[in-house]
């Protein structure tokens, strides 16, 4: 056994070369591991050969006898570290779904991170340079890979910070005894804790206060369980059913720099349009276009003012719940146009929902399919066929090449802007894939349930209760002429085929997952069916929701490509948020899952880079109280993506259904409205550079423990400290205030924090607390309005809210607001250092719109200081306060 150290580091971790020579072999299996052999080291990149270091152990298939290892000094951040088959057949994520950065390396000198790594049995250290701290040692077992299970464990430290490993509803800091977190995307209805949810996003970050901020990032779509427990030493596994072992370490050494390096990689979020960030309502069973009409008056009706900026119709539009058809009695298509065109005329919006699964019925949106053979298809070339919500479905295969035409020659007929339905955006469900039969699901027309009993007719669409009819008997798909198995020598990049090994069980692995629907192949579609490119659902079952995010965005792209397609999906994989936004699914109407959303929010906003995110406000399931709506209409005032939706069976939860919702919702949408340039130039700034729009509280304070498992406050912005009332039916909450000088957003009382808890009540159920950061500027609209359109006509004012040594900044990022490209643009920095107040920056974007006046907040013993314009936002400025 010899240690090894990229030649030009040698000598700097002596502790560590201390602790690296006797890796330990696990005592529950006899796993022999690997041996490094041929090992090529050219400093920026080391190859070598890995060798089954002794007798297979079969733990749960076949062990490989040959893989391997490729490490690679990427940036000065960045370290890859890749080991695979060396026949190159096991399944990787394809670079159409996640393009891996390009080729560029440093040398390990210029490297923030070491790696360092033992020949026999081999294991691998990843080492953070300026301090030796091991960061990543997976000597704590041998590296087990077989042909459907892989296991690659690291040693922790004692009760670590780790955060991520999406998506799921437990603690935003993981637990570290005893925990797994199992990644299968699914159709999770009720979000339980401790259960796989809808995404799959395999980054944690592993947060060790003032010795730095680490990621890691596992580039598999396999689904796994990932261990962490502190029964044989601290550590964290991942046991997978597959594919290959693509580790990127970032290094940070802040937790926002590993958000950075995380988009480096991830891809940078998608610009969404100005007016997405307005007001967005929806419930499932809106059942018919008065319905809808009545919803979008009301709002304006209520006395609250703020007119609705978005309507949404659930699946309650479709025929029969099939894809790309309109119900004739309850959205006929003239009157439903009239509804749309009234809403644009009144600066308003309109979204409607589309599920992957296509009815299985003779229609067009089936037909065309067929023709064009895009269908994922059984062994036997029959379509393969599931249940969702039309009943009998089948399901676009996202790897043919001819479903992007598909799907965006559906989506150019159905909302054809002239003569179909003109929508403005985009809302896709059901897409982990949600199947609602088990496997085998051998009789989709009438599937029983677990008892024997026929299936219940799918649910009532509308008041009258119509019943939906069945799959049509004796309807036939026609026959498909394609041979599937004749793809299986395709191959997909130069070297290997990344096809997934044969002769596995793709229905039954030997290692089960604990996915909480059983079977991987329940409530969803088998895992043994085939994609076009040879590839099978089990390799790329947790691809699906990111694939149809692609397909839908081209398709909108085809309708308006002028626009930015605003579109918010369920399901997602790593990296979805460089195309989409995404809703946290069905959460129910609980105090719970109202201060679940808070870490759920910041999961995906700051560590998964999906930054438009938003959950079901007021709640999905069950039926919600005014108190809780009320503080839910103002907690999602400060999400990303603010949408109140509700499900079939749920109250009517419109925020103008309780005089006290409705007063909490001016409140807060008031407040959102003035800040929604603010929070723009937040999202503008994530697109382009990583950096998060919203901050869990130790990306501020990373040395202050107290923030670490802070999970029901966050930063909006960098500046606006929001920290909801969080129990029930109470006015008082505890709130973390770090040692940072605090302005109170409302009175703008000035409030020193001291890096305690402090008590906050009478706080009224339609306020919600929140603070503006000392050493911040923040613009503002000087007034809301009722739309954003309005909105954008606005005047701004400046808060200058100064720290303690009398000193603030901020930025305000200007644009048209909705062209997918922007000509003119102003990116403004503000600068104000004891009275002196200073703007600059670019200023291509020439408005009328000007900044009526700047208020300092704190300064001094004077109080506070206003300087009145108007101030043209066209050029540089300055003054003296
Ligand atoms: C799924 C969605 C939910 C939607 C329902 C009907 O449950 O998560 O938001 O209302 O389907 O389409």
């Amino acid at each position: 056994m010899r240690f090894h150290q990229a030649p030009l580091l040698l000598g700097l971790a002596a502790p560590v070369l201390a602790s690296s020579v006797i890796p330990r072999q696990t005592s529950y299996d006899n796993c022999p591991g690997y041996a490094a052999s041929n090992v090529v080291d050219d400093g920026s990149r080391l190859t070598a050969d890995l060798t089954l270091a002794g007798t297979a152990c079969h733990l749960y298939g076949q062990d490989l006898e040959h893989l391997k290892l490729e490490v690679e000094y990427q940036t000065e951040d960045r370290l890859h570290v890749k080991i695979y088959d060396a026949e190159e057949q096991v399944y990787q994520v394809p670079e159409s779904v996640f393009p891996r950065p390009s080729n560029n390396s440093v040398e390990p000198s210029d490297s923030a991170l070491t790696f360092s790594w033992t020949e026999n049995p081999f294991s691998f250290k990843v080492i953070r340079k300026s301090n030796n701290e091991v960061l990543f040692d997976t000597s704590a077992a041998s590296l087990i890979f077989e042909t459907q299970y892989l296991r690659l464990r690291t040693r922790l430290p004692e009760s670590p910070h780790l955060y991520g490993l999406g998506e799921h509803t437990d603690p935003f800091q993981l637990n570290a005894t005893n925990y797994t977190r199992t990644m299968w995307n699914r159709d999770s209805y009720g979000v339980p804790t401790g259960s796989n949810l809808y995404g799959h996003h395999p980054i944690y970050f592993d947060h060790r206060g003032a010795t730095g901020t680490h990621g890691v990032f596992l580039l598999s779509a396999s689904g796994m369980d990932i261990q962490i427990d502190n029964s044989d030493g601290q550590y964290l596994e991942y046991n997978t059913l597959g594919g290959v072992i693509d580790l990127y370490f970032l290094a940070g050494p802040s937790p926002k720099e590993v958000s950075v390096q995380y988009s480096e990689i991830a891809g940078k979020a998608v610009m969404q349009p100005y007016w997405g960030l307005g007001f967005h309502q929806c419930k499932y069973g809106y059942r018919d276009v008065f319905m809808v009409a009545e919803v979008v008056a009301n709002y304006s009706a209520a006395g609250i003012p703020l007119e609705l900026q978005t309507m949404w119709t659930d699946i309650d539009y479709m025929n029969l719940r099939q894809v790309f058809t309109n119900d004739p009695e309850r959205f006929p298509l003239p009157l439903w146009r009239q509804l749309i065109d009234y809403l644009h005329a009144h600066q308003q919006h309109y979204v409607v929902m589309v599920d992957p699964a296509v009815a299985k019925v003779d229609n067009l949106a089936f037909n065309n399919g067929v023709d064009l053979d895009i269908f994922l298809k059984d062994a036997n070339g029959s379509l393969n066929t599931g249940v969702v919500w039309p009943g009998p479905t089948v399901f676009p295969d996202w790897f043919h090449p001819s479903t992007q035409e598909y799907w965006s020659n559906e989506f150019l007929r159905f909302f054809d802007k002239d003569t179909g339905v003109d929508i403005d955006a985009l809302w896709i469900d059901m897409n982990e894939a949600a199947n609602f039969c088990d496997w085998p699901c051998s009789d989709p027309v009438g599937f029983a349930d677990e008892a024997g009993n026929p299936p219940p007719p799918p649910p009532v669409r509308n008041n009258s209760g119509r019943p939906i009819p069945g799959f049509p008997s004796g309807f036939q798909p026609p026959p498909t002429s394609l041979n599937r198995r004749s793809l299986h020598s395709r191959q997909l990049n130069g070297t290997g085929n990344w096809l997934g090994l044969p002769g596995r069980d793709l229905i039954n692995p030997k290692y089960q997952i604990a996915n909480d629907a059983g079977s991987i192949s329940n409530k969803t579609i088998a895992t043994d069916v085939q994609n076009y490119d040879g590839t099978y659902q089990y390799d790329s079952h947790n691809l699906y929701g990111s694939m149809m995010s692609i397909a839908s965005r081209n398709a909108m792209l085809a309708r308006r490509p002028e626009r930015r397609p605003l579109i918010i999906t369920r399901s997602t994989f790593a990296g979805a948020g460089a195309h989409v936004g995404k809703w946290l699914g069905d959460n129910l109407s609980l105090w719970d899952h109202y201060r679940t959303s808070i870490a759920n929010i910041l999961e995906f906003a700051a560590l998964f880079q999906i930054p438009m995110v938003g959950a079901d406000v007021c709640g999905f399931g069950g039926n919600t109280t005014e108190t809780l709506c009320a503080r839910w209409a103002a907690l999602g005032a400060f999400y990303p993506f603010y949408r109140n939706h509700a499900g079939i069976d749920s109250i009517q939860q419109e925020f103008y259904i309780w005089p006290t919702v409705a007063e909490a919702a001016k409140n807060a949408i008031g407040a959102r409205y003035r800040l929604l340039d603010y929070i723009y130039t937040h999202l503008h700034r994530q697109s382009t550079t990583g950096l998060p729009m919203l901050n869990p509280l130790f990306f501020h304070y990373p040395e202050d423990e107290n923030t670490f498992a802070i999970e029901h406050q966050f930063f909006f912005g960098d500046d606006i400290l929001v920290s909801p009332v969080t129990e029930e039916n109470s006015t008082a909450v505890r709130i973390y205030l770090p040692n940072e000088v605090f302005y109170d957003f409302w009175t703008h009382e000035r409030i020193q924090g001291t890096g305690s808890f402090i008590n906050l009540t009478d706080v009224a159920f339609t306020t919600i607390p929140l603070h503006i950061r000392g050493g911040s500027i923040v613009p503002f609209r000087a007034s809301s309005t009722n739309t954003t359109t309005e909105l954008r006509k606005q005047d701004f004012v400046l808060i200058i809210a100064t720290n303690a040594t009398n000193q603030a900044t901020g930025s305000l990022y200007l644009d048209e607001g909705d062209s997918l490209t922007q000509d003119a643009t102003s990116e403004i920095s503000f600068n104000y250092d004891n009275g002196e107040f200073t703007m600059t920056g670019s200023f291509g974007h020439q408005t009328h719109i000007v900044i009526k006046n700047i208020t300092v907040l704190g300064c001094g013993s004077a109080g506070n200081a206003t300087a009145t314009g108007p101030i043209s936002l066209n050029e540089a400025y300055s003054h003296t306060f």
